[in-house]
């Protein structure tokens, strides 16, 4: 037998053979039967014609053949096994990508930023509406935290300003009349229109408790509207206010004639102890680099951990809380 013809009933052998068997067996081929029995048709020509080495050669290559196909049978179980629990993990791997992809997809669409990749040097914010765009402003975390510690506070009458969201919300049963406040004669939620510095309309000792979240920076005159509110408290009755420190200030969707004062927890302090006496008023202020960073790119509260927002650093205030009590029979 030649090289050549040795390798052809090899692989003529082995793969024809396997071939064959399968298309047979199938039944859709009778020519592969005839493939099939070649070899063996080979073996006996080359018997009749006593080409001895040749024969013997063609057994042993279908003998190898056959010792091969054996192997290949015992091993089945085996391998196939193998295949399945690889296509599992294959699985499993495929359905944690989606998830993660999903993830991904749902942060872009929400425009989550991963810290590594925000640029310092950029110039433009992420959201120049402090974030309402994206999610919850940083500022809020601050100002539900105050207002959930606060919430005893939130009862009888209460006025808020622009609508009654906190009232609602802190206030519950222990609201008796939830009053609205704003200088905008179309805002159809307020039932008391005024300016805060100028509110001879308001009556006077009306208000268990007032809830003045970030409005006073809006008003140029401070200190007539800090009046006002002491006016119009009941005595006893409570102020709970909150005034942003370091801020954006949203000027190209708000205008220019719009945002008056940023605080810190001094100046809030010293302008409340203006009207309210020093030992009333309680003023903390919130935030740290980080969180100052971030409000101001317009990050949202989903984008920091819990213990990042709860840190405090003094050298950042971000936003400041007051509690001021208008002295009064009670508390
Ligand atoms: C940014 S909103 C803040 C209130 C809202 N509850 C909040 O927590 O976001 C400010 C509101 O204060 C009102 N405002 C501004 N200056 C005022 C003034 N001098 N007197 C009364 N309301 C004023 C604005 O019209 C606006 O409705």
């Amino acid at each position: 037998m030649t090289r050549s013809q040795s390798a052809y009933v090899t692989i003529y052998g082995y793969y024809g053979y396997r071939i064959a068997t399968h298309a047979y067996t199938a039944g859709r081929d009778e020519s592969a039967h005839a493939a099939m029995t070649k070899p063996f048709k080979r073996l006996r020509d080359w018997a009749r014609e006593r080409k001895w080495r040749q024969a013997v050669r063609g057994v042993l290559v279908l003998l190898r053949c056959y010792a091969r196909g054996l192997v290949l049978l015992i091993q089945r179980p085996r391998v196939a096994q193998e295949l399945q629990n690889r296509e599992q993990k294959i699985k499993k791997l495929e359905s944690s990508l989606a998830k993660k992809r999903r993830k991904v997809r749902r942060l872009e669409k929400q425009g989550g930023v991963r810290f590594g990749d925000l640029d310092l040097r950029r110039l433009d914010p992420i959201s120049r509406n402090f974030g309402v765009d994206r999610g919850r402003p940083i500022d809020r975390y601050y100002i539900q935290n105050f207002l959930t510690h606060q919430a005893d506070d939130i009862r009888g009458r209460v006025l808020e300003i622009k609508d009654a969201f906190y009232t609602r919300k802190y206030g519950g049963g222990r609201v008796d009349v939830s009053d609205v406040l704003d200088m905008v004669e179309d805002n159809r939620q307020a039932t008391i229109v005024a300016d805060l510095t100028r509110a001879d309309n308001v009556p006077s000792d009306a208000f268990d408790c007032i809830i003045l979240t970030q409005t006073l920076h809006l008003i140029y005159d401070v200190r007539s509207a800090i009046r006002t509110l002491y006016r119009i408290l009941k005595p006893g009755g409570v102020l709970l206010a909150t005034f942003p420190g370091i801020s954006q200030i949203s000027c190209r969707e708000a205008g220019s004639d719009y945002w008056c004062w940023m605080f810190t927890q001094l100046s809030a302090r010293r302008l409340f102890e203006e009207a309210f006496p020093a030992g009333n008023i309680k003023v903390e202020a919130h935030g740290n680099v980080l969180v100052a960073i971030a409000f101001l790119h317009g990050l949202t509260v989903k984008e920091l951990r819990r213990e990042e927002l709860d840190y405090h650093d003094p050298d950042y205030e971000v936003l400041i809380t007051l509690r001021a009590v208008k002295p009064g029979a009670t508390p």
